[in-house]
This record gives C-alpha cells, sequence and structure tokens, in this order.
C-alpha cells in the first residue's frame, strides 16, 4: 500500500456563518468575561448599517467598544504602529477586525504586537512570532479575503515599498465571522475584487503542491459555489442566496488556502499591489489566466477538476482538455464581471518595464511560487507580467 504524507489541518475554534450571525459576537465576548473591545475597522465600512447593528448589539450586550476607524487602504505599518498605540491606551481585552482582508489583517496584526516586541518586519515570513496574542475575533465584511480563517498577514512596509508576508499559526483568530448580511452593501467593484480573490485561494490551494484531502474538499466546494454565484452577486448586489453562498465560499477557500497554500498568482499579485496600488483582487484578476495557461501542463488532472468544479466540462473530461477549459472558464468569468486591465489601472508598459525584474525578484522572494506545481523562473515570471498587460 502506498504511504500517504503526515499532515496537519488547523481551523479557528469558533467559526460563524449565516445571516445576522456577527449579533452573537457580543454573547460570546461575555461568555468570555471580555467587557471591553478594541474594533479595528475603515471608514467605509463603520459607516454601513451592518457595521452600525453589529456595535449597537455589542453596546447592548453590554460590550464597550473602541472603534478605531483608521485603516484607509490597505493596511501599512504605519496604519498598524498607530492602531496598537490607541489599543494600549484604551485598555481593552480584546481586539476585534471588522471589514475586509485591510482592518482584519491590521487587528490580527496589533494582536500579536500587543503581546511581542516587534517590530512586524521580525517576523516576516514564517513561524517567527514568539510568544502569544491578545484574543482576537476576525468578523468578514467581504467575500473575501478568508483572512478570518487564516493564518497570515499582509501588511506593506512602505520604507521597502513591499508587501510583507507574516505566516504564524498564531495570527489564527479566536472567532472567525462571515455573515453574509454584511455584504449586501458591498459596492459591485468590491465584490468583483473580492469575489475573485476568493477564487484564487481556492484555486490554488488545489493544485498547490502542499495541497491535501482536507484542504481539497473545501477548495473544490468554493470553487462551485463561486462558478455559480459570483455573476450573480455582482449583477444583482441584493441577491440574498448568492451573497450568502459566496460569504460561505469566501471562507471554505480561506480555510483551504490556509492548510494548502497559495502559489504563482498570488506570488506575482503582491509585487503589483506594493509597486502599483493595484487592489490585490484585482492583481490576481489579471494574472490569473495566464498563469493557469502557464501551469495547466504540470496539473492537468488538478486544472481538470477546476474546469468541472467551474461547470465548463464534465467531471470525467480528459485532463488535457479539462486543463484548456479552466483558463478559459476563468477568462470569461474576468470579462463577465468587467475586470479591467492593468493598463486601465495606470500600469502603462513603460512603467511596468522599469519595475518589472525588481518585482519577479520580490515575487520569488515571497515564497509562495515555490508552492506552483510548475515551477517560474525569474525570466518567465517576467513573460507573465507582460502578458498580463
Ligand atoms: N490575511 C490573509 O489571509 C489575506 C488573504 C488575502 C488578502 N489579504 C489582504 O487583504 C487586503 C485586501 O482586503 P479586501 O480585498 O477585503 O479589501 P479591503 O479590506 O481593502 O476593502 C476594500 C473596500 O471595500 C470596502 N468595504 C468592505 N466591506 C464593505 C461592505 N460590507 N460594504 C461596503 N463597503 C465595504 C472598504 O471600505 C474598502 O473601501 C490586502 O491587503 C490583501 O493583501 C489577506
Ligand atoms: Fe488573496
Amino acid at each position: 500500500m502506498m504511504a500517504t504524507a503526515a499532515r496537519e489541518f488547523r481551523v479557528p475554534p469558533v467559526v460563524l456563518t449565516g445571516d445576522d450571525c456577527a449579533l452573537d459576537v457580543g454573547a460570546l465576548l461575555r461568555a468570555s468575561g471580555q467587557r471591553r473591545a478594541f474594533v479595528v475597522t475603515d471608514p467605509g465600512v463603520a459607516d454601513t448599517p451592518g457595521a452600525g447593528r453589529v456595535l449597537a448589539r455589542l453596546r447592548d450586550i453590554g460590550v464597550e467598544s473602541l472603534v478605531h476607524a483608521q485603516i484607509t487602504a490597505e493596511p501599512t505599518v504605519r496604519m498598524v504602529e498607530e492602531a496598537l498605540a490607541a489599543f494600549r491606551a484604551g485598555g481593552a481585552e480584546v481586539v476585534i477586525g471588522l471589514g475586509g482582508g485591510s482592518p482584519m489583517d491590521a487587528a490580527k496584526a496589533v494582536a500579536v504586537l500587543a503581546a511581542n516586541p516587534g517590530p512586524l518586519r521580525a517576523y516576516e515570513g514564517a513561524d517567527k512570532i514568539p510568544g502569544g496574542r491578545a484574543p482576537l475575533v476576525c468578523i468578514t465584511t467581504t467575500a473575501g479575503t478568508g483572512s478570518e480563517v487564516t493564518r497570515y498577514v499582509a501588511i506593506t512596509d512602505e520604507a521597502r515599498e513591499r508587501k510583507m508576508l507574516v505566516s504564524s499559526w498564531r495570527l489564527l483568530p479566536d472567532v472567525a465571522v462571515a455573515d453574509p448580511a454584511l455584504t449586501l452593501a458591498l459596492p459591485p467593484k468590491v465584490t468583483v475584487a473580492t469575489g475573485i480573490d476568493a477564487l484564487t485561494h481556492a484555486l490554488e490551494a488545489y493544485i498547490s503542491r502542499h495541497a491535501q484531502p482536507l484542504s481539497d474538499l473545501f477548495a473544490v466546494s468554493a470553487i462551485r459555489r463561486i462558478g455559480a454565484s459570483l455573476r450573480r452577486a455582482y449583477r444583482q448586489p441584493d441577491d440574498r442566496p448568492a451573497r450568502a453562498a459566496m460569504s460561505l465560499a469566501a471562507l471554505e477557500a480561506g480555510i483551504a488556502f490556509c492548510n494548502a497554500s497559495v502559489a504563482l498568482v498570488h506570488g506575482l499579485a503582491r509585487p503589483l499591489g506594493a509597486h502599483f496600488g493595484v487592489p490585490h483582487g484585482l492583481a490576481n484578476a489579471v494574472l490569473l489566466a495566464p498563469v493557469c495557461r502557464f501551469t495547466a501542463p504540470a496539473a492537468p488532472e488538478r486544472f481538470r477538476d477546476v474546469a468541472a468544479a467551474l461547470g465548463v466540462v464534465p467531471a470525467g473530461a480528459p485532463p488535457q482538455e479539462g486543463a484548456a477549459a479552466a483558463a478559459g472558464a476563468v477568462s470569461r468569468l474576468c470579462a463577465d464581471l468587467d475586470v479591467p486591465s492593468l493598463r486601465q489601472l495606470g500600469v502603462t508598459p513603460d512603467r511596468l518595464e522599469a519595475v518589472v525584474y525588481q518585482m519577479a525578484a520580490d515575487a520569488l522572494d515571497s515564497g509562495s511560487p515555490a508552492n506552483n506545481p510548475r515551477p517560474a523562473t525569474a525570466d518567465e515570471i517576467v513573460a507573465l507580467y507582460r502578458e498580463s498587460l
């Protein structure tokens, strides 16, 4: 009998899903004796009726909230340091991240820096955080990064123009909350960017060299739900079943990639964010089809399964046909969702050429490309950036 590899699979101890589940967070905190919460969010989210309902319920149940709505874009080291200072001054017992990946990642960084000397840069890479962290709840308002169920944070280090990736089980929240009712106010462009991010997580987890049987289950389920629902959530923002499916799919995709890692698309997407400010989900979207075409020959069965989960080939289709269909399905999805090109996002050929080799080096440095079933050299990465223009 063939030996199987030893695996580890983790999810947060408490995961809340379904309409209005975010309103139950206060009761959970009270049950743990916590009465003062530091809420990290952004001004856009803080203004939504959904956030208002969550904060009102906390107040009604006797949990005081100190709201820090200062995460004004994808988080930077400076934003995290300011949030940490506010957390320390406020004397809260628990950190709540409320928003998309940006506020949740900032909250995770604050929770860790509350119990470790820092700076955050010292923990870049895998498993470098020495101590514990403050209690941490992540409530996602997008569908989405899956940060509520992952062991990662991505914080931009302005000084080095680089998106730092910190990976540690200490970053896995105590409570993860994916409440679809909170996503009803998501603008269509954010629905698309975050939905494609979730699709990329699931796809990359499924083809990753670290894929494992348990992460496969979550990855395939997420791809199915996204293929069936993302277009509807984009065209009809108040389509509740589509929002519910996307909320669950993003969470499943987060669980999948937390336990199987992402690969080449994410490796290439982060430098696009750091150098050109391309939002994370859109960076994934423009790279997804070219990278699928590049990678598929090395894992045709896996890509065939992706195509089948997207509903474009039958489950038993020949692997080569399925692999070609996967890249096509992803391109059509991006077209249907009106994903802008890199040029429309302001990345001209001249601007790209000025930094493309640095970006390729940063991509390789992040370690994610090494998880890809087809390894990529720096020159191949440069070619993929050019192809995605
Ligand atoms: N930690 C992880 O595991 C992980 C995984 C993937 C991505 N990320 C990181 O997450 C960040 C991106 O997060 P994101 O894509 O969720 O975007 P985001 O958090 O930056 O939010 C994007 C915009 O959507 C708005 N918004 C969010 N929820 C809303 C709602 N319910 N209604 C109305 N507006 C709303 C915000 O105000 C903001 O303007 C990046 O920094 C990326 O690197 C982290
Ligand atoms: Fe992502």
